[in-house]
This record gives structure tokens, C-alpha cells and sequence, in this order.
């Protein structure tokens, strides 16, 4: 497969448009497609429609792909483990493939002591196992976590999530016990105050309103916390959100959780994004990138925290082998290679998309951390009123000149490209980025 994008048919092209006229009569109208792209291989970070399309993935799956399409030594893993069996439920059985992985993650994770891990399937199983657990093990009834939040759609993780009003809407009501704090989004401060002499104030709402009015800490089992928000709009907090966070649950006896499910496994340039603050947690969440696209999730947490007893929480399918097989290989890519190459190409990228910025008015603010990058477009720079539409447009326009993209929060764009994005892959996405933005930008002079 080629290394540039290369688009010869209208898209969708026919083969694309017959499956997606199928898809739309059986498939559950709840999904959010972006732009009619049909998939029918992947290498690299190049991805080939059924159309013989090709396209550069900065979206890698909604930030899956770790390894790149296909990596030839997870293909390998997977096989071989395939060959042997497909499935034995870890939960009533034993098999290597668990144990070892169990035994990665615990030599990886930034959580001190003995380290166990529960294994699911997706991310907010993890999240749910994560609540269960903080439950369990501290006696204690409520849960604390950020508005702007994702942290997945099944009721428990639901009751977490507070990102979109849809996600929530004709679902309730919610999990009771969970309050939700403001973030640390410092681009748009929830005080109005000025990011560079920031201590974390939007955290005094926490403090000195929910802990005294609303529910009191010896009574909250866990404070749950994306490291950077993802679906809320790639919001990277200072680092001070964070250790002042870890300073308010030891002082409290409350349980720090990180929602690494989509900051994890190599994305921001570390292993977890906690390692850029330096902070310790008690749990972490894990999915999306650890086994390279196929389902797995897990919790890890402090061995002496992790002591529910058999028959508290398990999963028939969680912790497939073939997943644990395809974790291990991706474990040891990340480890080896892909974190380095993350920290190198990652503000090579993030650069190119800020020296977009003088000649793009749309763009208010670029951030993030290795290939975790967001840009957020605005109709005004200093208003910062957002820019949904062109938003939504921009992601439009770079799919039909070969570039795959995902919006984030109302008007943010994630790049998440797998991690093997190579410097040039880079700059070829600054480029049709930058086309793509004088694609809307032209429509609007229109308009
Ligand atoms: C931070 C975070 N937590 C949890 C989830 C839920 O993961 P899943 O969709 O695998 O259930 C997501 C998914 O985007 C996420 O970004």
C-alpha cells in the first residue's frame, strides 16, 4: 500500500456506497459516522477503502490502532495464539497468556506496591470494574469525576460520563452517588482566570463546595479523572490539577482513579500520561490501545485495594487470549520503539498544526501531548465562540483529500494517528490539514 494518500473515485465510491445503503437499514442508527468511509485494509497508518482509496488515519479506530494497522508482530501473536485456542474464560480457568500480560501491566503501570488487574472487554468496562472496585474495597457509596468527562455508556460508567447531554439523554435516571467537579480546561478556564499563574483553582469548587455541601469525604470512594480529557476535546490540564488532586484524596482517604483508556499505552509520549505529572495513582483504566485494536480492557489497581473475593466481579469473554496474546506483542512494540517514536514525531506534528495558526483565523487554541493532539476551532479568536459547523466541515474536507480525522468536544478535532506516524506522515497531515481549513474557510467567505 502506498505512504501518500491517493483518492481516484467519488466518495463514497460505488463499492462504499452499496454497503453503507446496506448498513442503513440494519445496523442501529445510534452511531456517529463522520464521513461515509468503508474500510477494507489497513497497514501502517494507511488505511484503503473498498474503492481502492487510500488515506492517511490520523483517527486510528478512535485512538486503537497503537501498533498501526496490522503490525506484523501482532498478526503473528494473534495467530499463533488462535492456532492453539480461541477462548477458556480466565475466569474459571488459567492461561499463560493472562498471567503474562498481568505481569506486563504490573511492571508498567505508575501505581507503587504490588500491582493485579481485572480483565474486560472494553473501555467502560474497565471504568465499570474500577467503580465496583473503589466500592468494595472502601466501604463508601459516592464517586467524583469532571464534567467534560468520558468515561463510557453503560449505566455505571454512564452515571461518570458528562461530556455530551445526548450520551446521557432518555437514560435516565443516573447511577445516584456521583457528583461532578469542573476541569481543568485552561483554555477556556471555568473561573476566568488567567492560565499562567494557575494553582488549580477550579479545584476550590470541589473542595469547598461538593466535599462541604453536598456529600462528605469519608463518605466518596473514588475520584475518577481523565489525565487529559479525550471525547471531551483532547484538554491537556496543568499538571498542578492533578497533584493537587492526589493531594485532596490522601488527605480524605479517597481512591485516585485514572481514566488512561484513551490517554494510555504509549499515546501521549509515555507509557501512561499520568507519568508526565509524576503522580501516583491507586487504579488506572486501560483499553482502546492495548491490544492494537482487538476488545480488552482493564483495570489495575494497588494489589492491597484489589481484594474483592471470588465471585465479586468477573467476565465470561474478559481477557480473551487472543487479546492477551495481541497486548503482550503490542506491550513490547510500544516498549521498545513506539513511545520514542511518539515523543519524536508528536510535537513534530504538534508544531506544523500551531504554524497553521497565522494563516488560519478557525484555529483558537492546538494542544496536547505526543499523538495526542486536539485543535479547537473558533469564530473568533477573541470571543472564542466555538465553531461546531466548521468543525464538522474541516473534518469533511480532509476525508475527501485523504486524510482521516475525528471531532472531539463541540468543536475540537483529535489527530490520534496509530503510533507509528512517521515525521513525513506528519507533515502530510499538516498540509491537508491546512487544505482542509482553506476548504471551509473559502466556504464561509462564500457563505
Ligand atoms: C477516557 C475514556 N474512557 C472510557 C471510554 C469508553 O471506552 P469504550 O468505548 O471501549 O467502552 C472511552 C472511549 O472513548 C474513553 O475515551
Amino acid at each position: 500500500m502506498t505512504t501518500v494518500p491517493s483518492i481516484n473515485t467519488a466518495l463514497p465510491g460505488p463499492k462504499a456506497k452499496s454497503i453503507i445503503d446496506r448498513d442503513r437499514t440494519v445496523v442501529s442508527p445510534s452511531y456517529t459516522r463522520s464521513y461515509p468511509l468503508v474500510i477494507e485494509r489497513g497497514s501502517g497508518a494507511m488505511v484503503e477503502d473498498v474503492d481502492g482509496n487510500v488515506f492517511l488515519d490520523c483517527a486510528a479506530g478512535i485512538a486503537v490502532n497503537a501498533t498501526g494497522h496490522s503490525h506484523p508482530d501482532v498478526v503473528k501473536a494473534i495467530s499463533e495464539q488462535a492456532q492453539k485456542f480461541l477462548h477458556m474464560s480466565g475466569t474459571d480457568f488459567y492461561y499463560e497468556p493472562q498471567v503474562r500480560l498481568a505481569e506486563d501491566l504490573a511492571a508498567a503501570v505508575p501505581i507503587d506496591g504490588g500491582v493485579r488487574s481485572f480483565f474486560g472487554n472494553s473501555g467502560t468496562e474497565a471504568i465499570e470494574a474500577c467503580i465496583k472496585l473503589a466500592k468494595y474495597a472502601m466501604k463508601r457509596d459516592n464517586i467524583i469525576a469532571f464534567l467534560g468527562g468520558f468515561h463510557g455508556r453503560t449505566l455505571g460508567s454512564l452515571a461518570l460520563t458528562a461530556s455530551k447531554a445526548i450520551q446521557r439523554r432518555g437514560f435516565g435516571p443516573m447511577m445516584p452517588g456521583v457528583y461532578h467537579a469542573p476541569y481543568a480546561d485552561c483554555y477556556r478556564c471555568p473561573l476566568g482566570l488567567d492560565s499562567k499563574n494557575c494553582a488549580a483553582e477550579c479545584l476550590d469548587y470541589l473542595e469547598h463546595q461538593i466535599l462541604v455541601h453536598l456529600v462528605s469525604p469519608d463518605e466518596v470512594a473514588a475520584i475518577v479523572v481523565e489525565p487529559i480529557q479525550g471525547e471531551g476535546g483532547y484538554v491537556v490540564p496543568p499538571n498542578q490539577f492533578i497533584e493537587r488532586l492526589r493531594e485532596l484524596t490522601t488527605a480524605n482517604g479517597i481512591l485516585l482513579v485514572a481514566d488512561e483508556v484513551q490517554s494510555g499505552m504509549g499515546r501521549t509520549g509515555k507509557m501512561f500520561a499520568m507519568e508526565h505529572t509524576g503522580v501516583r495513582p491507586d487504579m488506572i483504566a486501560i483499553a482502546k490501545g492495548i491490544a492494537s485494536g482487538l476488545p480488552l480492557g482493564v483495570a489495575s489497581a494497588r494489589a492491597d485495594v484489589m481484594t474483592w473475593p471470588p465471585g465479586a466481579h468477573a467476565s465470561t469473554f474478559g481477557g480473551n487470549p487472543v487479546s492477551c496474546a495481541a497486548a503482550v506483542a503490542t506491550l513490547k512494540l510500544l516498549k521498545e520503539q513506539l513511545i520514542a517514536n511518539t515523543a519524536a514525531v508528536g510535537p513534530h506534528l504538534k508544531a506544523g498544526l500551531e504554524s497553521l495558526k497565522d494563516k488560519h483565523p478557525l484555529i483558537g487554541d492546538v494542544r496536547g501531548r505526543g499523538l495526542m493532539v486536539g485543535v479547537e476551532l473558533v469564530r473568533d479568536r477573541k470571543t472564542k465562540e466555538r465553531a461546531p459547523e466548521e468543525r464538522d466541515g474541516v473534518v469533511n474536507a480532509a476525508f475527501r483529500r485523504g486524510l482521516l480525522l475525528l471531532g472531539a468536544g463541540k468543536n475540537a478535532i483529535r489527530f490520534s494517528p496509530p503510533l507509528v506516524l512517521t515525521r513525513e506522515q506528519a507533515e502530510t497531515a499538516v498540509r491537508i490539514f491546512d487544505d482542509a481549513l482553506t476548504d471551509v474557510e473559502g466556504d464561509r467567505g462564500r457563505a
